[in-house]
């Protein structure tokens, strides 16, 4: 499938080759590759797999919906940091498709290698290709905290919502440094902490303020208050934790824009950027927003937060306006130049 195959490395003995999915065997060692539910398998540990379930995934995320769309907003990044020819891309964590149909469809992906740590959303993943008649991605299941491939193999290195779900995602990145050409560069739309932390600062000040004037919520909408008001702070502790605790959770981290860049450099990267694409819809009303989008997730009509509107605003104008964060939204897609 690929006209210059990137390098994989044998699982049995570790000698590099020019293999593809579709090879059988290892050129060195002649042992046959391992295969799991038919899908070439390279993770060192066979019995890893993702704790988040495939069918409400994919109707949670509507996956398939936006692919063309996402794919495109990657390939401009890429080009933006120089990548002018995608011919050799690394995808980790394709999961079902959502980003990995798009990138078969558009022209600037030539030969697209998607990685996922799950045997069953990649099985749901080529049923969808063979759909779309895609022949230009091949799939493995891959680790991504071990990325067994060539050196310098790929012109890119890409994954939509992904690196929070790696729990050294440090040394993934690291990795992903390695793996991209000289001039190439990486792409990870991933959570950003900055506003979630003022999602959490809003349900905070909420729940505050219902206590001090005795208002009452329903059992739900506090327990919906209360998982926001902590979420920030959690995601934020798993950061500084202990790591390998993290094991038993899928959404590790939400990353600090300017932490990330700051790691993207200090591995060597020449040049880290992020596309927070934001409306200049003010900070609190964003808050807000996100507040009554989980209401909406947990099928509870957000109305109830009507009356703490104000919060939004007095959250716009304490933080917003003077740290000038109108703009930052929950996703944003960081470019890593090599
Ligand atoms: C939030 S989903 C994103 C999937 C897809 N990229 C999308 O946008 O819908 C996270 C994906 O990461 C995968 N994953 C979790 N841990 C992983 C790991 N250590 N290595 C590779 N993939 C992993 C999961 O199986 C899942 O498919």
């Amino acid at each position: 499938m690929f006209d210059t195959a990137p390098q994989f490395q044998c699982p049995a003995c570790q000698a590099w080759g020019p293999v593809v999915p579709e090879t059988t065997d290892c050129t060195a060692c002649k042992a046959p590759f391992p295969r799991t539910e038919g899908i070439l398998d390279l993770r060192a540990d066979r019995s890893r797999d993702t704790l988040l379930d495939l069918d409400s995934y994919d109707a949670d995320h509507g996956v398939g919906q936006a692919s063309r769309r996402i794919a495109t907003t990657y390939a401009r990044l890429l080009q933006g940091a120089g990548v002018a020819r995608a011919a050799h891309v690394l995808e980790i964590g394709a999961g079902s498709g959502n980003l990995t149909l798009g990138l078969a469809q558009e022209p600037y992906f030539e030969s697209i290698l998607s990685t996922d740590i799950s045997a069953g959303f990649l099985k749901r993943l080529i049923g969808r290709l063979s759909d779309t008649g895609a022949g230009n991605v091949s799939l493995a299941l891959v680790d991504g905290n071990s990325l067994p491939f060539h050196p310098g193999g790929f012109d890119a290195v890409i994954g939509h919502s992904i690196l929070h779900h790696i729990a050294r995602f440090e040394d993934t990145l690291a990795q992903c440094h390695k793996l991209v050409r000289p001039g190439g560069a990486c792409v990870f739309g991933e959570p950003i902490l900055d506003i979630h932390a003022f999602a959490s600062l809003l349900a905070q000040n909420i729940l505050l303020a219902a206590e001090m004037s005795g208002h009452v919520f329903g059992k739900k909408e506090r327990q919906v208050l209360t998982a926001v008001a902590g979420r920030s702070a959690i995601k934020h502790g798993n950061l500084m934790g202990d790591r390998d605790a993290l094991a038993q959770v899928e959404d590790k981290f939400q990353f600090s824009i300017d932490r990330m860049a700051e790691l993207g450099r200090s591995l060597g990267f020449s040049e880290v950027t992020c596309l927070n694409r934001g409306t200049k819809m003010p900070l609190g009303l964003r808050a807000m927003d996100m507040l009554r989008r989980v209401c909406g997730q947990m099928k509870l009509d957000p109305g109830f937060l009507t009356p703490f509107d104000g919060f939004a605003e007095a959250l716009s104008t304490t933080y917003g306006t003077p740290l000038g964060l109108s703009d930052r939204v929950q996703f944003g897609f960081f470019v890593f130049r090599k």
